[in-house]
């Protein structure tokens, strides 16, 4: 069998996990945080010149698998993820996933990336991004209901973006807890674990509901919650499976990123399908107002769209030039002759 060496044409840029991590040490976490709600807000500020479909979802008994497309017109991108809610018992992540950037005038793949951690490090950057317009001023301690494998991530960009001294953590599963207690010493935040959710809240002016079930689940009462406060919805993502009790969203203003989306998947299923919902881009661009009084309860509905995938891919692509983090992929097929695909496929069994 005779092959010749891929040709630069067809290779592609490829960050595996290891590669991704060692960029994540490379720039910082919290720089890296903040630089990719930088991407996504400046994405945000685009909204209108992207190509948007809530993601084509398949579901099962056990959980969901995505894919989450979308495009501005010169660069195509997408993410494949999945939510299992009880793979953790099989020693498995809840959530994976990976993307692709490609480019729209040829359609070739320009990157292909993990993004089981990039996910975690852009859901907690807009997140934070959000609840620097939304938070009421001065706010610095957060309240993390589920400590799974999100939370230190939610509360490292909550740190680095809105100025978060102190979180106080609940989580169903003392050892998710401890867990995430542990891995946020000394990462400069307060840290208090915490026995219940009502305990996490005390003294809280943002929330984090962050759980997985794949069912209906009440992890905010109505009457848990107070007036002045930001709630950052994370764990409703998909029919039939929510955190909020419907009381709490009739008392809040609630932010969206896709509504065509957020109503098939977020809290906000629960509500009339015309309730109304402020879109993100529109507060970011200051065409709608955000927080407007200091006893307001905001709500960001958060489930995880695909510009925010978009955003954390460009920023990928734009930090691995010059450096060692990513290998060139033999992703496609390069014949000398683009039409003699067969011949190439002949020659390299001779
Ligand atoms: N909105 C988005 O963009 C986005 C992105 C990624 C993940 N998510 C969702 O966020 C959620 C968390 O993801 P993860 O990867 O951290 O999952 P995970 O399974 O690692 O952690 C979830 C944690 O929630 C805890 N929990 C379950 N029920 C609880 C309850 N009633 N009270 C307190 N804690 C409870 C579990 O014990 C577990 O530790 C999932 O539902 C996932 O689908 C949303």
């Amino acid at each position: 069998m005779t092959t010749l060496p891929p040709s630069d044409k067809a290779l592609v840029p490829f960050v595996s996990v290891e590669n991704m991590m060692k960029l994540v040490h490379h720039i910082g976490i919290e720089k890296m945080l903040t630089g990719l709600a930088d991407y996504i807000e400046d994405d945000f500020k685009r909204w209108e010149l992207f190509d948007k479909t809530p993601r084509v979802a398949s579901h099962s008994a056990e959980g969901v698998i995505e894919l989450m497309p979308t495009s501005d017109g010169e660069v195509y991108g997408f993410k494949y993820v999945n939510g299992h809610p009880k793979n953790t018992k099989a020693g498995l992540q809840t959530v994976t996933a990976f993307g692709l950037l490609a480019d729209v005038s040829n359609g070739y793949p320009v990157l292909l990336s993990e993004m089981t951690v990039l996910t975690a490090l852009r859901t907690a950057a807009t997140s934070a991004l959000v609840a620097r317009y939304l938070a009421p001023k001065g706010a610095d301690t957060m309240a993390m209901i589920g400590a799974g494998a999100q939370s230190e991530f939610q509360s490292m960009a909550m740190k680095a973006i809105c100025g978060l001294k102190s979180v106080r953590l609940y989580d169903i599963d003392p050892a998710a807890t401890e867990k995430a207690a542990r891995n946020l010493q000394g990462m400069g935040l307060s840290v208090v674990a915490c026995e219940s959710a009502e305990e996490a809240m005390e003294g809280a002016q943002i929330i984090t509901t962050c759980t997985a079930d794949k069912q209906y689940a009440t992890i905010l009462t109505d009457n848990m919650v107070g007036s002045g406060v930001h709630i950052n919805a994370i764990g409703g993502d998909c029919p039939g499976k929510t955190e909020l009790a419907p009381g709490v969203l009739e008392r809040s203003s609630i932010f969206v990123e896709y509504p065509e989306q957020t109503r098939i998947e977020g809290e906000i299923q629960q509500l009339a399908a015309d309730h109304p919902v402020t879109e993100l881009w529109r507060v970011m661009n200051g065409e709608a107002q955000g927080r407007t009084s200091a006893q307001q309860i905001t709500l960001f509905d958060s489930v995880g769209f695909a510009i925010e995938d978009f955003s954390a891919l460009r920023y990928i692509r734009d930090h691995i030039g010059g450096t060692d983090y990513y290998l060139e992929l033999d992703l496609l097929a390069d014949p000398d002759d683009p039409r003699d695909l067969f011949g190439m496929l002949q020659r390299a069994g001779a």
